[in-house]
């Protein structure tokens, strides 16, 4: 959509790295202080989403840096018997600025549901974390035909209750469940449909301006010589990287990507 071009240079870009449940302290301390140097001229937001256990050390690591760190998660509570778990206000304290929300690898093996996604969602923007709230389609659902149905409902109950004013705080990952870690990255197309759509969906629950302002960023097997191609349309504001993100180059590469944009 025109609208959707003029408006791409107002919007934040935002690549983050999702490490998942790769690298130990002293590793995570040795992969930043080799990103950093590498991304320090980035014209783009550069986050780095890590393991708990890691977070202290990479905060630590990153100060002077302009590398944010975010967690992989969090609880809604504030506090109380909820064994394992780490509430908002821990993440706050160690200077964690960021949080992933309802990545579908936690809908597919640890019971995520849209409705504890929109509790985390809320409970992170409350504590002034910035969620990282995850959407995507498995590739049946792709085939029947519904990835609007699924990504509409998704973004209806992710974000229900959740404020315009709020909304300024909020980055939308679109990860199409069939291409995190399978080397099938969405063409550059599907990608801008899908992050277009999601878009309109934000329009209609918080309005033009709000919508407008939105960073969607695009996941699942993006790396450094798809990057340059997705990061160009227009709805696509940004990436959610996995395995790339973990090899100091090719995340460096991404960040680089998003000064050829326009
Ligand atoms: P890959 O980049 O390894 O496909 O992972 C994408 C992802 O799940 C990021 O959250």
């Amino acid at each position: 959509m025109i609208l959707d071009a003029l408006t791409k240079g107002m919007r934040k870009t935002i690549i983050a790295g999702n490490w998942k449940m790769n690298k130990t302290p002293s590793e995570a301390k040795a992969l930043l202080e080799e990103i950093a140097p590498l991304v320090k001229d980035a014209k783009c937001e550069v986050v780095a989403c890590v393991p708990y256990v890691d977070l202290a050390t990479a905060v630590e690591a990153t100060k002077g840096t302009n590398i944010k760190i975010g967690a992989e998660n969090c609880h809604w509570e504030e506090k109380g018997a909820y064994t394992g778990e780490i509430s908002t206000g821990m993440l706050k304290e160690i200077g964690v600025e960021y949080v992933v929300i309802g990545h579908s690898e936690r809908r597919q093996y640890f019971g995520e549901t849209d409705e504890t996604v929109n509790k985390r969602t809320k409970a992170a923007l409350a504590a002034g974390l910035k969620p990282i709230v995850c959407v995507g389609e498995l590739l049946w659902e792709r085939e029947c035909n519904i990835t609007n149905e699924v990504i509409a409902r998704q973004i209806k109950l992710d974000l229900w209750d959740v404020t315009p004013e709020e909304m300024a705080n909020v980055v939308i990952a679109y990860e199409p469940v069939w291409a995190i870690g399978t080397g099938k990255t969405a063409t550059a197309e599907q990608a801008e449909e899908v992050c277009g759509f999601i878009r309109s969906c934000l329009k209609e629950m918080f309005g033009l301006e709000v919508a407008a302002a939105v960073t969607i960023q695009y996941g699942g097997s993006m790396n450094d010589q798809n990057a340059a191609e997705l990061l160009k349309k227009p709805n696509v504001d940004g990436g959610l990287i996995g395995g790339a993100s973990l090899v100091a180059e090719k995340f460096a590469a991404i960040v680089a990507a998003t000064a050829l944009e326009y």
